[in-house]
């Protein structure tokens, strides 16, 4: 029988039942509602100078010619891009992600890249059709937030990774890899989020060996590779062992993070089950937005466009590297990234980041606090993780002042 929700509400009113806990299946059990989105929440109070968010700045995006972006999408395909579409994704904006993936040496053709909904998407994808409740997966430590709260609804065991400046330390994946059967290695070659570090030359070229040797299957999650402001490109560990790893990119860093277009490339067998379980989440990626992203690459202005993010955010990042030189002693140091959004603070023993925050929004500027992208709890307490896309050079400066002020009174200088 169907009964109206209307009715099934006022039936709930009268024998004062409810939903409990108790209804909820039991991977919500590792979902816990992030402190860290009551963290963002705070920092974007009005005259909070935010180095906390992962945002691009606002003057990033294509404002001026989104017109003709929708313009140009309508001209070639009419009114399909408002229409269902194949999961796997827009044709055309496969095909112009091939091209765009290409000059990065991710060499593949447009029926084996997969559309997503932002990379997330992927690592949900892949937390859904790879692991099984106790499977072990190996990650960085630390690590990005949004990967392990993808992957925690599957409820993995987390093997953390050493990693110093030149990102994750090789022998001790080999480690890991002799120690346990890992299901997968999550990795961020490139600029890494939180910590900002680069995987070396020399260690990719470890790591993509010793896939090989083990059989280990890994994810190569890289959003910010485009983002480089000074230095050579490196290969993609993809480059080095195809066969073997998962390539995740997104448009969410130099088109727009609000339309939600990632993408990837995988080994067949994984690449047919993502697709089944996007078809399961969403059916396919917002036809409308997949068709404006494929003119911004095709229509040459993804190109055009670059140089002017790459020229917004390098001296915004030199600006948070000199006024750390200036404001902050010898017992603390942080990450030279040379490109994405993020550089990692770590202070002396005594500073204790997640304690400080508070106080560091009541003098208006907000970071995260590193504890959170440790899989190993008790890790991370003296560092933080520091945006430096989101504000201007002025408020970057002002903001480090502020915090290295406050971070000098609590541990003394
Ligand atoms: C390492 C990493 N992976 C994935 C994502 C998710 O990006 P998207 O907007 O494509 O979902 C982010 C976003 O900040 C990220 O830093």
């Amino acid at each position: 029988m169907i009964v109206s929700t209307k009715a099934n509400g006022r039936a709930a009113q009268a024998t004062g039942a409810s939903v409990s806990e108790d209804r909820l299946a039991s991977r919500t059990r590792r979902m816990s509602a992030s402190a860290i989105s009551e963290i963002l929440k705070v920092a974007s109070r009005p005259g909070v100078i935010s180095l906390a968010g992962g945002l691009p700045a606002p003057e990033s995006f294509p404002v001026a010619y989104a017109h003709e972006l929708i313009e140009g999408a309508l001209k070639k395909h009419g009114p399909s891009i408002f229409q269902y579409g194949p999961t796997e994704g827009f044709l055309p904006l496969r095909e112009a992600i091939a091209g765009y993936l290409a000059e990065r040496d991710v060499v593949a053709a447009a029926d084996e890249v997969v559309i997503t909904t932002g990379s997330q998407q992927t690592l949900d994808a892949l937390g859904k059709v790879l692991i099984s409740p106790g499977d072990k997966i190996a990650v960085e430590s630390p690590t990005y937030l949004g990967a392990i709260c993808g992957f925690n609804p599957y409820q993995p065991d987390y093997v953390a990774l050493e990693s110093d400046d030149d990102g994750v330390i090789p022998e001790a994946l080999e480690q890991a890899l002799e120690d346990h059967v890992i299901k997968f290695v999550y990795l961020i070659p490139n600029f890494q989020n939180p910590s900002g570090r680069t995987l070396s030359l020399a260690r990719r070229k470890a790591i993509a060996a010793m896939a090989r040797k083990h059989g280990a299957l890994i994810i190569e999650d890289d959003p910010y590779r485009s983002l480089r402001y000074e230095g050579e490109h490196l290969p993609t560990l993809w480059s080095l062992a195809p066969e073997l790893v998962v390539y995740a990119g997104t448009l969410s860093k130099v088109l727009s993070p609000g339309m939600r277009i990632g993408f990837c490339v995988a080994p067949p067998l994984i690449r047919r089950w993502i697709v089944l379980a996007k078809q399961g989440m969403d059916l396919h990626t917002s036809s409308l937005d997949q068709a404006i992203a494929a003119e911004y690459i095709s229509g040459g202005y993804l190109k055009s466009h670059l140089p002017d993010i790459i020229a917004l955010y390098r001296p915004r990042l030199g600006a948070m590297l000199d006024s750390l030189e200036e404001s902050l002693p010898k017992n603390y140091s942080w990450s030279h990234p040379e490109g994405g959004m993020f550089l990692w603070l770590s202070g002396p023993a005594g500073l204790d980041t997640e304690k400080l925050y508070p106080l560091a929004v009541e003098r208006n500027v907000a970071y995260v606090p590193g504890r959170y992208f440790f899989t190993t709890p008790g890790e991370g307490n003296n560092t933080a993780r520091l945006n430096f896309s989101n504000v201007d050079e002025a408020a970057i400066r002002t903001g480090i002042e502020k915090l290295a002020s406050l971070m000098l009174e609590t541990t003394g200088r």
